[in-house]
């Protein structure tokens, strides 16, 4: 950055061990891009990206590694039950990767694993409800389950306290905590101060300069050298 020039790709790189860390910083500053890229979401990022000392190269590397939850639940919601989209989720994880391959059949073992996650998401009780019947708080843990049953080294939530009320809130930061605590790595974009409290670690969107997407960051460097 010294020379105002592109930033060279080996001075690029974001690593995040286990813990909470926030993603801060004001409107259009690339907040979500981050959490975008960690999901491997965005093509042609390039940087090292390291979650708990495990380098995730490649963007397939890090949508199979990580999980993302987006800021609105329903666009992630598309089965006719809670209990379905959570077994989906953990079919979908159990899939051979691969160009071509079979969905798998949740063994018993694993149909337990969906009713464990429901238990300890508060959502047993709406198993057999349709997902857009939820409220927003249990919408958001019902896509929170879906996420858990990858066991993601990175969990990711884009701005996850919009529109939950305190309980809420608090049950949130609870669940992250947990996870945590468990030894993952979890990635919170807020500008929440009541979610930022419970957060072990900062990262200042504006700090990481240079982070390479095509075309636009280079542009994006120079501007700000
Ligand atoms: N490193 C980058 N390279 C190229 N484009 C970027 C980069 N970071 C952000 N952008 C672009 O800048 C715009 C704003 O980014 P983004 O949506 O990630 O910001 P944000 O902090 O999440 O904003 P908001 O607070 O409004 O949610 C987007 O169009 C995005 O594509
Ligand atoms: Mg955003």
């Amino acid at each position: 950055m010294a020379d105002g020039g592109p930033v060279a790709v080996r001075d690029v790189g974001i690593s995040l061990p286990a813990g909470i860390t926030a993603v801060v910083g004001p409107n259009g500053s690339g907040k979500t891009t981050i959490a975008r890229v960690l999901a491997g979401l965005e093509t042609g990022a390039e940087g090292e990206f390291r979650v708990r000392g495990e380098v995730l190269g490649s963007e397939a590397e890090r949508l199979r590694r990580t999980a993302l939850v987006l800021q609105n639940a329903d666009h992630q919601l598309q089965m006719r039950s809670v209990g379905e989209e959570v077994a989906y989720a953990r079919r979908l994880a159990l899939r051979t990767p691969g160009f071509w391959s079979r969905m798998p059949v949740l063994t018993p073992e694993e149909e337990a694993n969906v009713g464990a996650a429901l238990t300890r998401l508060g959502l047993i009780e709406f198993r057999d409800r349709h997902p857009q019947s939820l409220s927003g708080g249990q919408k958001q843990r019902l896509v929170i389950a879906c996420a858990l049953m990858k066991d993601p080294a990175l969990l990711v939530l884009d701005e996850p306290t919009s529109g939950l009320d305190g309980g809420n809130l608090e049950r949130l930061a609870k669940l992250l905590r947990e996870e945590a605590e468990a030894g993952r790595a979890v990635l919170v974009v807020t500008h929440d101060e009541d979610l930022l409290a419970y957060c072990d670690f900062v990262l200042d969107a504006r700090e990481v300069r240079g982070l390479k997407i095509g075309v636009k960051t280079e542009v994006k460097a120079e501007e700000t050298a």
